[in-house]
C-alpha cells in the first residue's frame, strides 16, 4: 500500500519532497531524478532551492516525463523550456544531463525507445515525482493506457487539452499528440512521489490510492508499486476513504523509517 501523507499546504508538500530529494543527492551525488511538470510540482522546485545551497548538483541526472509532439522546443510551453525555466536554471543543474522526451516530428518513430534506452542506461529513476490529472493520468497516460506500457507517442484527451489550455493562448494551440513515459516505464522507478493539491483532484487521488487496479485510472498503477508516496493537502485527501488512518498511521512512524 501507498503511504499518503496528508499536509496543510502544497507547501508543506513541497518541503518533505525536497528534504527527501536533497537527503538522496547528498547520499548519491549523480542520482536520477524524474521530473514533472504542472502546477503540482512547483512547490518541490521552490522549496528545493535553498535547500541545495552547498549541496553539489553538478552530476544529478534528470528525465521529464513526456513532452507535446510537434511543439518548438522553444516555445514557453514545451516542456523542455518549462522544466529548464523551472528545475534546471534555478537549481543550477547541468542542462546536459536533464532529458526530456524528444517531441519534434523528425524522428518520432524511433523518440520512445531513444528514451527508454537512455533511461536504462543511466541505471533507471531513483525517485519519480508525478502529479495526477484530473482524468486520473500520470505523465500523459491517459486512460486505457496498459500498465506494460512504455515511453510513446499518445493523444490526448480533450480534458486533458482544455485543462492544459491555460498554459496557451488558447485551446487551438494546445497539441493533439505527446510522448509520454508508459506507465511501465513509471514503475520502474525506484521510489513514486505522488502529488496531488485541491479538491479538482480529490477523485482522482481516491481512485488511484483506494480505487481498483484499472487502466481506466491510469494513477491506480501506483498499487503495484513496492515503495510509493502520497502527498495531499487536506482538500485532495476528502475523498479517502481511509484518511484517518492514513493520519494515524503518519502520527505514529517509526522515526528510523523514513520515506
Ligand atoms: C499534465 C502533465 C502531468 C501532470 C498533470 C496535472 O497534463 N502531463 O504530468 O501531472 O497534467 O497537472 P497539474 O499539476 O498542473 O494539475
Amino acid at each position: 500500500m501507498a503511504e499518503v501523507v496528508i499536509v496543510p499546504t502544497p507547501a508543506a508538500a513541497g518541503e518533505l519532497v525536497a528534504d527527501e530529494i536533497v537527503r538522496l543527492v547528498r547520499t548519491r551525488p549523480d542520482a536520477v531524478l524524474g521530473l514533472a511538470t504542472g502546477s503540482t510540482p512547483l512547490p518541490v522546485y521552490t522549496a528545493l532551492r535553498p535547500r541545495l545551497t552547498g549541496v553539489d548538483v553538478s552530476r544529478v541526472r534528470g528525465f521529464a516525463l513526456d513532452e507535446y509532439v510537434g511543439i518548438d522546443p522553444r516555445h514557453p510551453e514545451s516542456y523542455r523550456s518549462v522544466i529548464t525555466r523551472e528545475v534546471v536554471e534555478p537549481l543550477g543543474l547541468d542542462p546536459d544531463r536533464i532529458r526530456t522526451p524528444d517531441g519534434s516530428l523528425d524522428g518520432i518513430e524511433h523518440a520512445g525507445e531513444d528514451y527508454e534506452t537512455a533511461i536504462a542506461a543511466a541505471g533507471g529513476v531513483d525517485l519519480q515525482l508525478l502529479g495526477i490529472g484530473t482524468s486520473g493520468h500520470i505523465g500523459f497516460n491517459e486512460p486505457g493506457s496498459s500498465f506494460a506500457s512504455r515511453t510513446r507517442v499518445k493523444t490526448l484527451i480533450e480534458q486533458t487539452r482544455a485543462d492544459n489550455a491555460r498554459f496557451f493562448d488558447s485551446i487551438d494551440d494546445v497539441p493533439r499528440h505527446c510522448i509520454t513515459q508508459g506507465l511501465g516505464t513509471i514503475l520502474d522507478a525506484r521510489h513514486l512521489f505522488l502529488l496531488a493539491f485541491g479538491e479538482g483532484k480529490a477523485d482522482a487521488v481516491a481512485g488511484a490510492v483506494e480505487g481498483p487496479v484499472t487502466s481506466s485510472l491510469p494513477g491506480s498503477a501506483i498499487q503495484l508499486h513496492p515503495h510509493v508516496t502520497v502527498v495531499v493537502d487536506e482538500a485532495a485527501a476528502s475523498r479517502l476513504r481511509n484518511a484517518d488512518y492514513y493520519r494515524y498511521a503518519f502520527a505514529h512512524k517509526p522515526a528510523w523509517q523514513g520515506f
